[in-house]
């Protein structure tokens, strides 16, 4: 297995990360030294908990990655919380409901659209717009923030 690079000090956000593949991805963060932050629709404390109970620092918010308000309230966490932010990881998505994409409702269309596109717009600018740091497209060996 790849050695986990070291991200002691950094911070990074985590959309999503109550279960599922975000979940893991906060874990293994934290257990790399980052601090997470986490916005999900759903109570992620069981995320932040397990972060927590293993030594590492984590924080959570009930935010809505379609909403642009909710977008740069998690981000101020961030740099309320930690003064910084390295890291931002978009997982944060739904499912389109199953079945040709021509039977979607406009609603569903539209909900589709505002989480899975509009809202890892909406995040990956509120981080840019809020932190004023330059953000890459990549987790590789650059130096600077990161979009995943
Ligand atoms: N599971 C798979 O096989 C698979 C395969 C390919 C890609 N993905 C992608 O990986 C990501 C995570 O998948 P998963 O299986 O862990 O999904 P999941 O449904 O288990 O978890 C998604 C998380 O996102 C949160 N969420 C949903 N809408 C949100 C919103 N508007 N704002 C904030 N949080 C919201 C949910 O509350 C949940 O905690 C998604 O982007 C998904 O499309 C998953």
């Amino acid at each position: 297995m790849p050695e986990i690079q070291k991200l002691d000090e950094q911070v990074a956000i985590v959309t999503g990360a109550a279960q599922g593949i975000g979940r893991g991805i906060a874990l293994v963060l934290a257990g790399a030294g980052a601090r997470v932050v986490i916005g999900d629709i759903q109570d992620a404390s069981g995320t932040v908990q397990e972060i927590r109970a293993a030594g590492g620092q984590a924080i959570s918010i009930l935010a809505d990655i379609s909403k642009p308000h909710d977008d740069k309230a998690l981000v101020n966490l961030a740099l309320t919380e930690y003064e910084r932010l390295d890291i931002l990881v978009n997982n944060a998505a739904i499912d389109a409901p199953d079945g040709n994409a021509w039977s979607l409702s406009d609603a569903e269309w539209e909900q589709t659209i505002a989480v899975n596109l509009s809202g890892v717009f909406y995040c990956s600018k509120a981080a840019r717009w809020v932190s004023g740091t330059s953000l890459h497209l990549t987790g590789g060996t650059q130096r600077g923030s990161s979009v995943l």
